[in-house]
């Protein structure tokens, strides 16, 4: 066991002990060809390997898409984690001792601990007054109309909290401290002073964490008009409802056996789902879909494949499209989504896209829950195995309304709606076999859709190709700033930070990330004075910010030109770079003074004018003449 002072030091201890090469070998083929070993970069669907490892400096760099870093941060980004959590489980793995401010201290875990326990206990004695408390029959008829037998009852622990104000409280307050009991989410302050149950009159779904633990709980209303319909735990030390997924601890085998993961609404489509042989089946707790629920399940599917089975109404309907596009964003580093089902090319490559969104959506009229009670769960896998991608279920739910658009307003609104959804197709012959096939269906002119939707692909190209044709010295400015930022970074140079940052003039760095760069470069030199430990020092600076990682590792890439140049070569090459860039700035600056004085003099003409006028409103009134 090494022990760390600091978390800072964690994370040294931590590199020093990762190798680049290993690391990304565990994920991607490596090839050696001169200096580097090249592979398939796997942030996007590379063809040609685009992405290359340099041992020697301990990063790696995708030149396709820009993507790079350290061994670390790999380690990161494939596994779509929180930093945080990688380097505790790397620490445990390399036997670093943490500081004790970052090990969570003996009086939290204990209390953490006491939390676990109170919700056990207290899921057992819901799940006990199911069977004995005296008002228990209504919900037992509620839970048996939902055909939820004594077996389902056992597997999720589902119980009854009595319409009463302290059954639970006069259970557990002889076992467990009342401060433990609130911070579980368990009793409340009641008006008088006194404690109160939480949950009364409610049918009550325990929610287990990743590890089977019992840390919330749903509770569902069973009388006419109890509103609401759910009161669920609030967040807590042991619960985090935006990084929960109700059913994960019994679905995570299925979901990687399966390598899909079925995300539905409620509490009773899962258990419906997993109770009928949908095992791969999770919801969230109350709450909308968030990027943390999405990296947490694509941990779990390898290929990311993710259908969502939401209600077949509206509201199902804008849950599916509010969730897609959460899914869409938190995973679009990794490339596109799948478009286009190609099953008869089998390519065995499972991450050739981001993710791949299906949507199960049984008959009109049924959820989930109803449709696989009704119908059997074997018949939910089979629109399981059938689900269109969520492409398709968009277009054909938008088609759908087709009979209602009439006057050719409503076409037309038809019409955006379809473009909507076919200008995010990015493979052009595809997109074209669905301008074919909707324009048959909808009848009007394949052209025009065509011409409507290349419309779109000018007007988002225009936007960004405007800014380029500015930026172009702009570019060039950029990489002779990251040039002087680079020759801090080079190995064996022969010049010493002090000396470099004595060549470089006062504010020639302008560019505002490369500032925050060369600002924590000047932060770290005052300790580290070797260029390993500052490079190191950087990435970890930089740790939690991507494009900040990025820029880094084009400036340690850009610092292989300087190696190995003899002394005068050098200050020669720093030189040229500060002249050009002063050069670049001085015409600038005559460009904006030019145009500032010519704005002054419309300015002043302006501010001529109202004093010429205001003079002669002054002189009408006072008759001055
Ligand atoms: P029915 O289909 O009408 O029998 O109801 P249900 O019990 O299946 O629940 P519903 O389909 O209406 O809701 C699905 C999910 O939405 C639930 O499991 C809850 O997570 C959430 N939800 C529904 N109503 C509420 C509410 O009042 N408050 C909160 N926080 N969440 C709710
Ligand atoms: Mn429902």
């Amino acid at each position: 066991m090494v022990a760390a002072s600091s978390f800072e030091e964690v994370i040294s201890l931590i590199k020093d002990r990762l190798d680049i090469v290993e690391v990304v070998s565990e994920y991607v083929p490596l090839k050696k060809s001169g200096a580097n070993y090249w592979g398939l970069c796997p942030f996007h669907n590379d063809k040609k390997p685009s992405m290359s490892v340099s041992q020697s400096k301990g990063i790696y760099k995708c030149f396709s898409c820009g993507a790079g870093g350290d061994a670390l941060n790999f380690l990161v980004k494939i596994q779509n984690r929180e930093y945080k959590d990688v380097i505790l489980e790397l620490a445990e793995k390399f036997g670093i001792e943490l500081p004790k401010k970052f090990s969570p201290n003996n009086e939290k875990k204990n209390e953490k601990k006491e939390m676990i326990k109170a919700c056990k206990k207290a899921a057992e004695f819901y799940n006990l007054q199911l069977k004995t408390a005296s008002d228990a029959n209504k919900a037992m008829t509620a839970l048996r109309k939902r055909d939820i037998d004594d077996e389902i009852i056992k597997a999720f622990t589902l119980g009854w909290a009595p319409n009463k104000y302290d059954s639970l409280y006069k259970e557990l307050h002889k076992e467990f401290k009342d401060d433990i009991l609130e911070h579980a989410g368990l009793i409340l302050k009641s008006n008088n002073g006194g404690w109160i149950d939480r949950f009364r009159n409610r049918i009550i779904i325990p929610i287990k964490n990743e590890n089977g633990e019992c840390v919330a709980f749903g509770a569902r209303a069973v009388d006419e008009g109890q509103n609401p319909k759910y009161l669920n735990s609030s967040d807590s030390m042991i619960y985090n409802k935006s990084r929960l997924l109700f059913g994960l601890n019994s679905a995570q085998e299925a979901i990687k056996e399966l390598d899909g993961v079925v995300i539905m609404e409620g509490y009773f489509d899962v258990i419906s789902a997993q109770a009928h042989g949908v095992k791969n089946a999770v919801a969230s707790c109350g709450t909308a879909l968030t990027p943390e629920h999405v990296k947490l399940i694509s941990r779990y599917t390898k290929s990311r494949r993710i259908y969502l089975s939401f209600d077949t109404d509206n509201a199902g309907v804008n849950a599916t499209k509010k969730g897609s596009s959460v899914i869409k964003e938190t995973l679009s580093a990794l490339g596109n989504v799948k478009q286009f089902d190609e099953s008869h090319i089998s390519s065995g490559d499972d991450n050739k896209y981001a993710c791949e969104i299906r949507v199960v959506s049984p008959p009109q009229g049924k959820d989930p829950d109803e449709f696989i009670r009704t119908a059997g769960g074997e018949a939910f896998t089979e629109y399981i195995k059938n689900a269109p991608l969520l492409i398709d279920f968009l277009l054909n739910n938008t088609l759908k309304n087709r009979a209602s658009a009439k006057t050719p307003q409503e076409k037309a609104e038809l019409v955006a709606q379809i473009i909507d959804i076919l200008k995010d197709v990015n493979n052009k012959i595809i997109q074209t076999e669905y301008v074919k096939m909707v324009a048959s269906i909808i009848n009007v002119d394949e052209n025009a859709l065509l011409k409507e939707l290349s419309n779109i692909d000018r007007l988002s190209s225009r936007q960004e190709i405007t800014p380029q044709v500015v930026t172009k010295s702009s570019q060039f400015e950029i990489k002779a700033q990251k040039n002087l930022l680079s020759v801090f970074l080079t190995s064996d140079s022969p010049l010493s930070y002090q000396k470099l940052n004595e060549m470089l003039p006062e504010n020639i760095i302008q560019d505002e990330t490369l500032i925050i760069v060369k600002n924590t470069i000047d932060k770290l030199a005052q300790t580290i004075n070797n260029v390993r430990e500052l490079i190191k020092g950087l990435y970890t600076e930089f740790i939690e910010d991507d494009n900040l990682t990025q820029i880094l590792t084009d400036i340690v890439e850009l610092s292989e030109a300087f190696k190995g140049l003899e002394q005068e070569e050098f200050e020669c090459a720093v030189r040229e770079n500060v002249t050009r860039l002063e050069r670049l700035y001085q015409e600038q600056s005559s460009k904006e003074l030019r145009q500032r004085y010519k704005q002054v003099n419309d300015d002043e003409i302006e501010a001529l004018k109202m004093q010429m006028q205001l003079r002669d409103k002054i002189k009408l009134r006072t008759g001055d003449k």
